[in-house]
Parts: structure tokens; sequence; C-alpha cells
């Protein structure tokens, strides 16, 4: 089993601030490698956020986890998931080192292959980490995989990727701000109530809570271009978050070219990640703004 030598290309500004960029691309999961302490972290982490999800995760995320298996004991076998997302929705997980540059990780995407940080988090790390490991990429990010809708979802924004990547960094912001409010950090409204789908949220202890039941952070209904105009926080948790009704309306509403709207929104300020646009904005929560930290945004 071979692990690669992962080669730095550059830092990339993330949540959890600088972090360096690999260009080693797709390796084979080294499984055999994890030590007891890996598998570990990966059951500790697991069984707190399945006791703290239910009732505040959408029901296709839960499924989603008891479909994979994830719970067996121990890191899971990405050929394993495999087999069962081949069948389901024809995605694939591939092993990376760490973050790729933007290209490569839109053209995986594109061809519907969800790179997943083989490595784990230290015990030491449970509640902080500088860059996504294993329990981020798959716990958070892939159970949504077996989902039609967002399965598809997650391809179209590859392909949108590549476009922005082509029309130029302001077109890439915008890009990277839908997928943070929605992939890494989205609420969706059930009939059952607010619940959480994005995989920085379910991947985190706190931000699980604090998303739905704190009143600081404003709850705002899903729009694209206000979405895409809206600067983001990578230093604390979120201050607004972004509501959708259903994954066929992401998925309609990404359907158009974006080409238009970065031309328009070129024109425009950003919104601050705190503001709340009182006479457009679909407003579930106002947020009370406590504890917000000034001029920090992204
Ligand atoms: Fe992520």
């Amino acid at each position: 089993m071979q692990t690669a030598t992962p080669r730095k290309v550059e830092h990339q500004q993330t949540d959890r601030g600088y972090v360096p960029v690999y260009a080693t691309g797709v390796v084979e999961q080294p499984w055999s490698s994890y030590t007891r302490t890996d598998h570990e972290v990966w059951d500790t982490l697991f069984k707190r956020q399945c006791e703290l999800l239910p009732g505040r995760a959408c029901q296709e995320f839960l499924d989603g986890v008891a479909k994979f298996g994830l719970g067996d004991g121990g890191i899971p076998k990405f050929a394993e998931i495999n087999q069962v997302l081949a069948s389901a929705t024809g995605w694939e997980l591939v092993a990376v080192e760490g973050l790729l540059p933007d290209e490569v990780f839109f053209d995986h995407l594109a061809n519907r292959r969800f790179p997943v940080s083989w490595w784990i988090r230290k015990p030491e790390q449970l509640d902080y980490l500088s860059e996504p490991d294993l329990f981020h990429d798959l716990f958070g990010h892939v159970p949504l995989l077996l989902n039609p809708v967002f399965a598809d979802y997650m391809q179209a924004y590859g392909r949108g990727g590549m476009k922005a990547h082509a029309i130029g960094p302001e077109a890439l912001m915008n890009l990277t701000r839908l997928y943070w409010y929605t992939v890494e950090f989205g609420l969706i409204d059930t009939p059952q109530g607010m619940r959480i789908y994005g995989a920085g949220i379910v991947s985190s202890k706190g931000e699980s809570i604090y998303s739905l039941d704190s009143d600081a952070p404003n709850r705002i209904g899903f729009d694209l271009a206000r979405v895409m105009n809206t600067r983001y926080r990578i230093d604390t948790y979120q201050q607004t978050y972004f509501v959708i009704d259903s994954f066929e309306q992401l998925f309609e509403a990404t359907r158009p070219d974006f080409t238009p709207i970065y031309a328009r929104l070129r024109q425009s300020r950003p919104h601050a990640a705190a503001d709340v646009l009182d006479a457009s904005d679909r407003i579930y929560h106002c947020g009370s703004r406590e504890g917000f930290a000034a001029n920090a945004d992204t």
C-alpha cells in the first residue's frame, strides 16, 4: 500500500486559516496504516455526532449515514463505500492528501468524484482543525451524495467551477460563496422544522448546536445572487445561514448560466456576513449579533 508524498503548491485561506494546498492528487487510501488511535478518533467523533444529529440534520443525511454503515466500527474503507455510492448515484470517493487546487477539485466534481482527505485528526483536535480531514470530508459530505438531486447539484457545481475559473477570480469568489453557504453551511426548512445539511455544520459538534439554537446568527431564505454576493467568516461560526426549501430548489436555482449574474455582481458591493437586507431578504430569524467581531469577513 503506497502513500504519496505530499507536495505543497500554495497556501489557501479556508475556514480554519491558511493551509497548504497539495498537488499530489489522488492516492490509494492507506487503510492498513491507520493506527488504533485513528480508528478510535473516528468512533468518538461518529458517536458524538450521531447522538446529536437526529432532529437536527435533515433526514436525507441521516439516511445516508445509515445506508453506508459509517458507524460499523473504525474508519470506513473507501472501496466499500464506493460500491454503495456507485450503484446509487454513480459517484465515487477518491482519497487525497489534502486540499486541491481549484481547477483540480472542480474537475473531480464535474466527473462525479469526491475527493476525501485520507488522514484523520489527532485526539487533541476533536473540536478544532486547521484543514479538512477524513471525518469532515467523509462524514460531513458523503452521505448526501446518495441523494440523487444533491448528487446532481454537486456535479453541476463542479462544471460551474470550471467555467468560473476560466472567467476570472471575481466569478470564482462568487461561486466559492455559493459552496460555502450551501454545501458547507446550508440549512433546509422541512415540514418537521429547520434542519442542517451543510457538511461544515454536521461534522462540528459546536456548530450543530449553534446553527439551529443560537439567537446570534441570521437565518435567511436562500437566494442565489444574494448568497454569491455575501462575504463569510472563516474564523468563527457563521453570522448568517441561508435556508433552502428543498434540494430541488437548490438545483433549479443553479441551473442557469451564471455568466450574466457574475457580470451584474461586479457592479455591486458585497454584503457583510452579518448583514440583513430588510427590503429583500426572506428572514427566518434576524440575529442578535451577540459576540460578533466586526471587520473580519472573508
Ligand atoms: Fe468541506
